[in-house]
């Protein structure tokens, strides 16, 4: 599958910046391989346009925002938040403005973050209940560019084999190869994959998990959302919810914007923001490292054999059949380019 070729993943929401990213004006990103800008309308509400004035091409993303409108930095032409040109300062009083525009997407605000889908979505952002619970707080922990595919990311989060050994000096046991098999049941959405697990809590991590050192054991609800998103849920025997939201943002066939938000039932007092971030990325430098160093072309189709596979592989072989299926539901089909099968050995 290459990303910016498959048409039905535009058809999906992608968590693109923090809102607080568009306070002092237009900012550029690269969705699907689609240039586009994002600002603040007059109402404070996110809007998405095409990065390119229908002048003389500028980026509109070098100019500044205006009563809500955006205008260009070249000659001050002004678009309003769907993208159609309002204003040309060079014009009479008398002159109508030409009809034009830029092409204009969708755009809204969601658990602090700016979400864009490029064309008309087939589904709506996942519904993380938490953030509207007065229980919760919410951590903004991760918002950076990974050298790789947004699927990668996915199925790398419902791995347990890669455990052992990628985090081999943070939490993982090299000398354990053969983790706890997930429990997986398909749902409309994706698939929620759970496992209760015995591990061990460091010294370290006692305000984390409001646990002693020691041995102890937790739940863990992962729940896997089409096409790029996911949700862990961690449950430590205290009653300390530990809720991961990730969304993989396509920006194009090599690269993803990682966003990570956290969902806590527990105060600042108990446990610092920062120490959370700290306690959080180490773990995920070390995804990142190993996940820069595979192919991000994944194909969908298993019967392509371009990758073997093992038990612990069966999330990420649910991943391919699901999304080839949308794929198939839409009226497409998966677009593979260079991507050869496995050498035999003989
Ligand atoms: S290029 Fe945008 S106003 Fe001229
Ligand atoms: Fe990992």
């Amino acid at each position: 599958m290459l990303n910016t070729k498959q048409k039905t993943l535009r058809r999906f929401w992608y968590a693109i910046m923090p809102m607080e990213h568009l306070a002092d004006g237009p900012k550029p990103f690269t969705l699907l391989g689609e240039k586009i800008v994002l600002f603040l309308d007059g109402e404070g509400k996110p809007a998405a346009l095409e990065d390119r004035c229908c002048h003389r091409t500028a980026k509109l993303s070098t100019g500044w925002c205006k009563d809500g409108n955006i205008v260009c930095g070249y000659h001050g032409w002004e678009y309003d938040r769907t993208g159609k040109l309002v204003m040309v300062p060079q014009f009479p009083e008398r002159q109508a403005v030409p009809n034009a525009r830029t092409r204009g997407f969708h755009a809204q605000e969601r658990y602090g973050q700016v979400w864009v889908a490029l064309d008309d979505p087939i589904a709506d952002i996942p519904d993380v209940p938490e953030d509207v619970d007065a229980g919760f707080r919410r951590i903004p922990q991760f918002y950076e560019h990974w050298k790789t595919s947004p699927f990668r990311l996915m199925e790398n989060s419902f791995d347990a084999a890669h455990i052992a050994f990628v985090h081999r000096n943070t939490f993982g046991d090299i000398n354990d190869p053969v983790p706890e098999q997930y429990k997986i049941e398909e749902t409309a959405e994706g698939f929620t994959a759970s496992v209760r697990q015995e591990v061990v809590n460091p010294a370290h991590a006692q305000k984390i998990t409001g646990e002693p050192a020691g041995k102890t054991m937790r739940n863990m609800v992962n729940k896997w959302y089409v096409p790029f998103y996911r949700r862990l849920d961690i449950e430590y025997p205290s009653g300390l919810r530990h809720i991961i939201f990730n969304c993989a943002t396509p920006i194009d066939d090599g690269n993803m914007q990682l966003t990570q938000i956290l969902f806590r039932n527990d105060t600042e007092e108990d446990c610092p923001a920062a120490d959370l971030v700290a306690w959080d990325e180490a773990i995920v430098r070390e995804d990142k490292d190993m996940l820069e160093c595979t192919d991000p072309e994944v194909v969908l189709d298993l019967k392509m054999r371009t990758e073997l596979h093992m038990v612990t592989d069966r999330p990420g072989m649910i991943m391919r059949k699901r999304l080839l299926q949308v794929f198939h539901d839409n009226g497409e089909e998966e677009y593979v380019e260079g991507a050869a099968p496995v050498l035999a050995a003989e």
